[in-house]
């Protein structure tokens, strides 16, 4: 059996980039294929058939003798991962504690694409330095279910905004002259059971939900890889799946570059040969300690299968030489050098604390409870396991040996000095099987109750620390959360506290959505942490006393029950004997919860900020085509601020069903107090279309269209109505 050995363990156009199709892939060059064919000329069949498949855990068979190195890849999305050398031993005595990036959650809640490419322009530039080839992110897979456990490494439910952030992811990566790869493709949208899982969607879903943001990495992006994901997809492993990956991925898309499996995705030669697999990747478990890489799928079977006539070579040579394009692209063979890379700069630090700034969330502020005010307060409680707790080592694959971590404790001593007495109180345990523990809610109740104000950082959790899967573990790969409820009797520590003193914050720390409901009304102020990185505790901080204005807004809704999310309500999740059937088909995230009139626990899209923003002055105009969007937006309270203007687009006369309103643009406006600016934003036609399961094509009806323009997707602030 081949399965992915044990300890296996993001993202953003500059918005000046064009969201058209623009073929992007450079990666085709004349004079390089003609370089190519000499190479791939002077190679005998087994050195070709050894570039096809994994030489070690994180590399790539080379030839030698012709100046063909490896290819070096590490994970991940969100850091350069620690060093495994050849085998799955971490090693020691290495430099290789790495900056560690906000995860992906936290990228897109900025809503900003300019730091999507600072944030792939440190992951490149680290990942040269540590003699990589390959960043094996940004991960960008739909979050359809709150359960499944990587979706804090995932950035959204909607593929617009993913689009927009994962072109910068890429640029940024490859700006530094190394490779991104762009994963899991496709439809690996839980965990539970994804070696075998078999995806089931219509081709309307298919398309206007869960393609296009890969089709943007590689189309707009540029992106020289791309990994195929380890789920089936309507019958067939998705790395060896002819309709992703022949048809639309190399056919439709013209994709130049290489898609590797997910380690160990493969599971038949002769499909990964004819499908479009080009690299099998993955350590075979059962040949530990001494993996032979030659008896992997695409291994000897395959120069047998040539040398029998079954495999015309033209298959083998097309593999080696999309292998060689991107070696070629990146200066991995020919004259050129590379340039050198950076490791742990004051610079790449400042771009994780810049990321983590602009990604926490004001979820609510009733009474402007926040920003605390430093002042008046002699005193505060700091109550729960996650106020300090490192994060960077966990989740799986995408685990980081940060070169430091800030935890919120520790940023808010930081912050406050010796002028605020900090009590820390750790109110709950992480533990297997946690459950409430009434001494430590006492002794939470107690700090609380003494100090001037409070704040509880809780929510989920990697798991163990040190450890990449758990069974405590709740973010995190090869896991799905079991249920959306608060773990470790955290219910309990916040509705205890929040009565012993109504000046209490509570800060939300993980994945994604969890249940509030028993102490949402309580609760004055709620604050999204998601997983913020290396700096993130000083940036919480900073957000906590109002040196930072927050201007993170939601990049996937939060529902107030599990039951009430689209993939539980109308489709199902993790499946039916190895099936999972998306019967919710396009209704995924916000398109649910507006079309079907299902109150959000907090919307997509929804972010508060510490001042006031006034939207006035809509106009439309058609200009050859396309509408240019324009208002005005001022700020018009006392602070410095942002905001993200949000344009969605609502089909009055609809020929087909089709969801309430979508995202189809965006900008993020930073204001002083008492400014304003012009906001200009385009809609093309594709703003308008949907995909025709009848035609298999995407098709725009002429009628009347809404423009909607607001603060969240729920907070519509003006609006249009065109006629197209
Ligand atoms: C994960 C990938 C990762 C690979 C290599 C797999 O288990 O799904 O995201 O890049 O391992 O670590």
């Amino acid at each position: 059996m081949k399965i992915k050995f044990s300890s296996y363990v993001l993202t953003c156009a500059i918005t000046l980039l064009p969201l058209a199709e623009t073929q992007a892939q450079n990666l085709f060059n004349t004079a390089t294929e003609a370089k190519i064919t000499q190479l791939i000329k002077q190679m005998t069949l087994k050195e070709k058939v050894n570039m096809i498949h994994a030489s070690s855990s994180f590399t790539s068979g080379g030839v030698k003798r012709l100046g063909i190195p490896e290819l070096t890849t590490s994970d991940g999305p969100h850091g350069v991962r620690v060093e495994h050398g050849r085998g799955w031993d971490v090693e020691t005595g290495v430099n290789d504690a790495s900056t560690y990036l906000p995860t992906g959650n936290t990228l897109a809640a900025t809503w900003n694409p300019q730091l999507g490419y600072a944030f792939g322009a440190v992951l490149g530039s680290e990942a040269k330095y540590r003699g990589k080839d390959v960043i094996l992110g940004p991960g960008i897979n739909i979050i359809r279910s709150p359960l499944n456990g990587r979706n804090f490494e995932y950035l959204s439910e909607d593929p617009y905004l993913i689009s927009k952030m994962v072109v910068g992811c890429i640029k940024g990566v490859q700006d530094q002259g190394i490779s991104a790869c762009v994963k899991h493709y496709a439809a690996n949208n839980e965990e539970v059971d994804r070696n075998t899982v078999d995806v089931y969607m219509s081709e309307r879903a298919l398309r206007e939900i869960y393609l296009p943001g890969f089709k943007a990495a590689i189309t707009i992006g540029g992106a020289n890889t791309i990994m195929g994901s380890y789920n089936k997809f309507r019958g067939q492993y998705a790395t060896e799946n002819a309709y992703l990956v022949n048809r639309i991925l190399k056919g439709e898309w013209k994709f130049k570059g290489l898609l590797m499996s997910d380690w160990g995705a493969v599971h038949n030669t002769m499909d990964a040969l004819k499908n479009g697999t080009d690299l099998e990747m993955g350590t075979d478990i059962s040949m530990l300690p001494h993996p032979n890489y030659h008896k992997f799928f695409m291994g000897d079977t395959v120069i047998t299968l040539v040398k029998n006539g079954t495999i015309p070579i033209a298959f083998i040579d097309d593999k080696v030489r999309r292998i060689l394009r991107v070696m070629f692209k990146t200066n991995m063979i020919g004259t050129a050098k590379r340039t050198p890379g950076a490791y742990n700069t004051k610079e790449h630090e400042q771009t994780a604390l810049k990321i983590a700034e602009e990604g926490i969330v004001l979820l609510k502020n009733a009474a402007n409870i926040l920003p605390l005010k430093r002042a008046s307060l002699k005193t505060i409680a700091v109550i729960g396991e996650n106020a300090d707790r490192e994060n960077a080592y966990g989740g799986g694959s995408s685990q980081i040996k940060a070169k430091y971590e800030i935890t919120p404790l520790h940023g808010l001593k930081n912050l406050l000095g010796s002028g605020t007495t900090i009590n820390y109180v750790q109110g709950y345990k992480i533990a297997r099987n946690g459950v409430a523990d009434p001494q430590m809610i006492q002794q939470a109740v107690d700090a609380a109750t003494k100090a001037d104000a409070a704040i509880i950082f809780c929510g989920w959790t990697h798991g163990y620390n040190y450890n990449l899967w758990s069974d405590n573990a709740y973010d995190a790969e090869d896991v799905d959360k079991p249920n959306m409820n608060m773990p470790f009797g955290q219910d309990e520590l916040i509705k205890a506290v929040l009565k012993a003193n109504p000046n209490t914050v509570v800060v939300l720390m993980g994945g994604g959505p969890i249940d509030i409901t028993q102490w949402v009304g309580q609760a004055k102020g709620i604050v999204e942490g998601w997983y913020p990185g290396m700096e993130g505790g000083n940036a919480l901080a900073k957000i906590l006393f109002g040196d930072v204005n927050p201007s993170g807004k939601l990049p996937m809704t939060f529902p107030i029950k599990l039951e009430d999310s689209p993939a539980h309500k109308l489709g199902e999740f993790p499946g039916v004997n190895g099936k999972v059937h998306y019967n919710e088909g396009v209704f995924v995230g916000y398109r649910y919860f507006d079309t079907y009139k299902v109150e959000p626990q907090f919307a997509f899209g929804h972010g508060l900020s510490y001042t006031t923003f006034k939207y006035e002055g809509l106009q439309i105009k058609n200009e050859g085509g396309k509408r240019r969007v324009t208002l005005n937006v001022k700020n018009t309270g006392k602070k410095t601020g942002a905001e993200v203007v949000q344009v969605y687009v609502k089909q009055q006369d609809k020929s087909v069903e089709r969801p309430e309103k979508e995202l189809k643009s965006f900008q993020k406006v930073f204001l002083k107090a008492g400014e304003s600016k012009i906001v200009t934003l385009t809609l093309d036609s594709s703003a308008f279309s949907y995909y025709d399961d009848k035609k298999l094509n995407w098709v725009t009806d002429a009628g009347k269209y809404e423009i909607l323009v607001g603060s969240s997707s729920r907070d519509i602030r003006l609006n249009k109505t065109i006629l197209l």
